[in-house]
């Protein structure tokens, strides 16, 4: 069967668009739209493959060949090895790639400030909130914002709370004076570590271990897992656990891609999608619980917990981020998130 793909001609200045198809099987639309048409699926993604996102694309991959027949390819790219968090949402939007999972700190750089409610600190005591706001109706209003930049949500999935790591233990505000801390593109993350007396270096996540190793930065934040499978532990020497803020990831399509597929296809693809993003859901604990027993047992790096003490004077000394948040996007979406948050537990 020759693979054919589903992408339509994007409205985009006519340069970008055949720099971006040069070299590519790119059919014309009304051959494309034949029935039962061989469809290939490209998913970008930045961590590997061990990781909540990176088993989320697998078992989707799996779910979607299968139920196919093999008429509709996955080609997942892990580990930034096709795009980078600078790069991947624009190769979305430019139709190079058809589904991405960029962390939810990554959309305010594309005009969607809101999806930064989600790096707020100690926002979040467990899973189970985080789920009120993003399988209720925040979620939903805030993937109606996707369609302003030609895009689709179709799911959000969890990695989990994220750890400090530096070379030494960063259990107290004084603690973070002067580091350079590596963050995502996010101003709330950003605020954040400035509140802490560190200083943030935003950097593409692919870059962050080499700035480690190489002392451009001094420390960092993210849940076990990512710290544990890109090798940071052999570069930091000490971990403290924190759980000072939530780390989790939208899928989102191209909105012409989505739409030109035939509604069966787009059925079968969101299906297995929903499947492969709730069983993410239930593994991302069980993940980080995992990269933790393996930091330990490779005794490289010290794991600090904090005290209930540490946890108070750290969250008091980053309570102006949320109100600089408010003072951004509004205070309505922080009312909708308190209501969310009151929703009884589904
Ligand atoms: C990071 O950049 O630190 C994370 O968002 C990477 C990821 O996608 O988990």
């Amino acid at each position: 069967m020759a693979a054919m793909s589903a992408h339509p001609p994007q409205q985009i200045p006519r340069r970008q668009w055949l720099a971006t198809c040069a070299g590519a099987a790119l059919l014309p639309f009304a051959q494309a739209s034949a029935a039962q048409r061989d469809i290939t699926l490209r998913f970008s993604h930045v961590v590997t493959e061990d990781t909540p996102k990176g088993r989320a694309a697998s078992r989707f991959k799996a779910l979607v060949e299968a139920r196919s027949s093999g008429r509709i390819t996955v080609q997942v790219f892990p580990d930034g090895q096709l795009y980078g968090d600078h790069d991947e949402m624009q190769a979305l939007q430019l139709g190079a790639v058809d589904m991405v999972a960029p962390s939810l700190s990554k959309f305010g750089r594309i005009g969607l400030p809101e999806f930064e409610l989600f790096d707020l600190p100690f926002l979040f005591e467990d899973l189970s909130e985080v789920r009120r706001v993003t399988l209720g109706a925040l979620g939903q209003r805030l993937f109606n914002g996707l369609k302003r930049q030609g895009l689709v949500g179709l799911g959000f999935f969890d990695n989990g709370f994220k750890q400090m790591s530096a070379n030494r233990p960063l259990l107290a505000p004084t603690d973070f004076a002067g580091l350079r801390m590596r963050v995502q593109a996010s101003r709330v993350i950003a605020d954040q570590m400035r509140a802490l007396g560190a200083r943030p270096v935003t950097l593409a996540f692919s870059e962050t271990r080499r700035a480690l190793a190489t002392g451009v930065v001094d420390g960092t934040e993210n849940p076990v897992s990512n710290f544990w499978t890109q090798g940071m532990h052999q570069v930091q020497s000490d971990l403290s656990l924190t759980n000072h803020g939530y780390l989790g990831y939208a899928v989102v399509t191209n909105q012409r891609f989505w739409e030109h597929l035939q509604a069966d296809d787009r059925e079968l693809i969101n299906q297995a999608l929903q499947e492969a993003l709730e069983d993410a859901r239930q593994i991302a604990d069980v993940q980080n619980e995992a990269a933790l027993a393996a930091l330990r047992r490779s005794n490289t790096t010290r794991i600090h917990r904090l005290s209930a003490g540490q946890r108070v004077r750290l969250q008091q000394a980053v309570l102006p981020v949320h109100q600089a948040l408010a003072r951004r996007i509004g205070p309505d979406w922080f009312q909708a998130l308190q209501d969310a948050l009151a929703q009884p537990s589904a």
